[in-house]
C-alpha cells in the first residue's frame, strides 16, 4: 500500500468514525420519533383487518369488498360449483398451486383454496394474475367462475385460472371465520 492510500485509509476510518460517533450522540433523542415512523398509523392499522360481515350473501351470489385498496371477492357457492372444482383434474390446472396465504405452498385442489371444509366459501383478490384487471364473476367464462375481458383469462369455479395469459390462481388473502357469519380479512 502507497504512503497516499494509507492514508486515503486513514482518512475515510476517521470519517466513519465520526460520522458514527455523531449518529450515537443524537441516537437517544432521534429513537422515538423514529420508531413511531416506523410504526402504521392508527387508520392504516385497522384497514389492515377488516370484518364483513356475510349474513346477507346467499348461495349462488358473492359480494366484493374493498381491503388494502384492492377488491376481494367473497363468494358463497353453490353445490354444482363445488362439485365442478371438485371434478378437476390436478394435472388440468396450468397453476399447480393454491396460492392461498392460509395454507401456502399446497396443490391447488379445491379443498386447498376454500375457507370452510364444504368447500361454501371462497374468498379470492378480484386481481387477475395476468396484468391486474378486476375479472367478471358470477360464472362468467369458459369455466363458469371468472372471467378477465383484458385479454381473455378464464378462472374456473375455486378461482383457478384454465385459459389465457394469466399465469397463477386467483390469490387466496389471509382470511378465517371469526364467528358463523363474519370474516376476518388480514
Ligand atoms: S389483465 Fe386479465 S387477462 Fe390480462
Amino acid at each position: 500500500m502507497s504512503h497516499a492510500e494509507d492514508h486515503e485509509g486513514t482518512r475515510r476510518d476517521f470519517l466513519y468514525y465520526a460520522t458514527a460517533g455523531a449518529g450515537a450522540v443524537t441516537a437517544g433523542a432521534a429513537i422515538w420519533p423514529l420508531v413511531n415512523q416506523m410504526n402504521p398509523s392508527a387508520d392504516v392499522q385497522a384497514l389492515s383487518s377488516i370484518r364483513v360481515d356475510v349474513s346477507g350473501v346467499e348461495v349462488g351470489t358473492q359480494i366484493s369488498v374493498k381491503f388494502l385498496g384492492k377488491p376481494v371477492f367473497i363468494r358463497r357457492r353453490t353445490e354444482e360449483e363445488i362439485a365442478e372444482a371438485r371434478a378437476v383434474e390436478l394435472a388440468d390446472l396450468p397453476d399447480p398451486l393454491d396460492r392461498n396465504a392460509n395454507k401456502p405452498g399446497l396443490d391447488a385442489s379445491d379443498e386447498n383454496r376454500t375457507l370452510d371444509e364444504a368447500g361454501e366459501w371462497l374468498v379470492m383478490m378480484g386481481v387477475c394474475t395476468h396484468l391486474g384487471c378486476v375479472p367478471l364473476g358470477d360464472g362468467a367464462g369458459d369455466y363458469h367462475g371468472w372471467f378477465c375481458p383484458c385479454h381473455g383469462s378464464h378462472y374456473d369455479t375455486a378461482g383457478r385460472i384454465r385459459k389465457g395469459p394469466a399465469p397463477e390462481n386467483l390469490p387466496v388473502p389471509v382470511a378465517e371465520f371469526v364467528d358463523e357469519t363474519t370474516i376476518k380479512l388480514g
